[in-house]
């Protein structure tokens, strides 16, 4: 039995460093694929050769030829532009359509079998146009983006109460842009819903917080978005599949008619496995969060109009 194998499509920022919490996590073999000659294998090579310093035994390939996907377990796609200061992710709509189309099918002829998990922005658009083009089952499209959004929201909650993030749990459900709705109700530290350790206000300036995330650091970066924090989130969807971990991470899955909506990708609570979306888990909402859902879904179905 041979080691799992990973695609990771766009070796740019996010993906260069999504390769780099994969080797260090030791999930597999690693192919990094690119359209620009010459990165993929220098930062491939590059990361190969941390591997006797770091005793990680990942084989890391770096390419622009698909032929070299063929047979991947994962398949994880970053290719596309990312924003710069004052765009939003909806403006990179076009562009990233037409990456994300013509990478999903060439994956799709040589790892039909694949789970593929969609980074590129706008997200909820993106996953949506990869569905499109490789008609997968449910099961084997998702979406990364809850991870990040609840990470900073976790570690928002972290910086304000002194405490440790790993007793810090936090629930983003929606799209991944202006109307994600984070769920203060769903987010606790060791069990304690943050409504009982903070004042209302604090806990709206933490959710505008998270929900402006990724600008606050393009604001700062200015030439690119974040991909730290986008790298590790989306390994970790990566290691509860390949472990069959089960873990329930938000992600954006295909609803089924579950928070009554059908047909539509959107940010809820998966258990991710050895199959991948294995299971949406619906979560009781009150009409003002089931609303700013409905409202994020609305917003998420307009966008996807652009696509045709
Ligand atoms: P980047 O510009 O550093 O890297 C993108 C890479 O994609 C480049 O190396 C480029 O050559 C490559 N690429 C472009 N067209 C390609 C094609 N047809 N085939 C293969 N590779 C191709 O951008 P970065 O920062 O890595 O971001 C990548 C994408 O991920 C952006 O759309 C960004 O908005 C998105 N993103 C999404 C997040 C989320 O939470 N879902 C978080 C962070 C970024
Ligand atoms: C972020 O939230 C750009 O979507 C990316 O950082």
């Amino acid at each position: 039995m041979g080691r799992p194998k990973i695609t990771i499509v766009g070796a740019g920022n996010v993906g260069a460093t999504a390769a780099h919490w994969c080797a260090a996590k030791e999930l597999g073999d690693i192919v990094l694929i690119d359209i620009i000659e010459g990165v993929p294998q220098g930062k491939g090579l590059d990361l190969y050769e941390a591997a006797p310093v770091e005793g990680f035994d990942s084989r890391i390939t770096g390419t622009n030829d698909y032929a070299d996907t063929a047979g991947s377990d994962v398949v994880v796609v970053t290719a596309g532009i990312a924003r710069k200061p004052g765009m939003s992710r909806d403006d990179l709509i076009s562009t990233n359509a037409g990456i994300v189309g013509s990478v999903t099918d060439e994956i799709v002829k040589v790892s039909p079998d694949c789970i593929l998990i969609i980074v590129s922005n706008p997200l909820d658009v993106m996953v949506t146009k990869a569905h499109m083009q490789c008609k997968f089952p449910r099961e084997r499209i998702v979406g990364m983006a809850g991870v990040l959004d609840s990470a900073r929201f976790r570690t928002f909650i972290s910086m304000e109460l002194n405490v440790s993030v790993e007793d810090i749990s936090a629930t983003v459900l929606g799209g991944h842009g202006d109307s994600m709705v984070p769920l203060p109700r769903y987010s606790t530290v060791s069990g304690i819903p943050i409504t009982a350790l903070m004042k209302p206000e604090r806990i709206e300036e933490l959710v505008q917080r998270t929900r402006d995330g990724g600008a606050e650091i393009v604001n700062f970066l200015k030439t690119g978005s974040a991909f730290y924090a986008p790298g590790a989130a989306v390994i970790q969807m990566v290691e509860s599949i390949l472990r069959d971990k089960k873990r329930v991470l938000p992600c954006a899955a295909l609803l089924q008619g579950e928070y009554g909506q059908e047909g539509i990708f959107m940010g809820v609570p998966v258990k991710l496995g050895s199959r991948g979306v294995e299971e949406v888990i619906e979560l009781e909402l009150t009409p003002e969060e089931k609303s700013a859902f409905d409202k994020s879904a609305d917003h998420v179905r307009e966008l996807i109009k652009t696509l045709s």
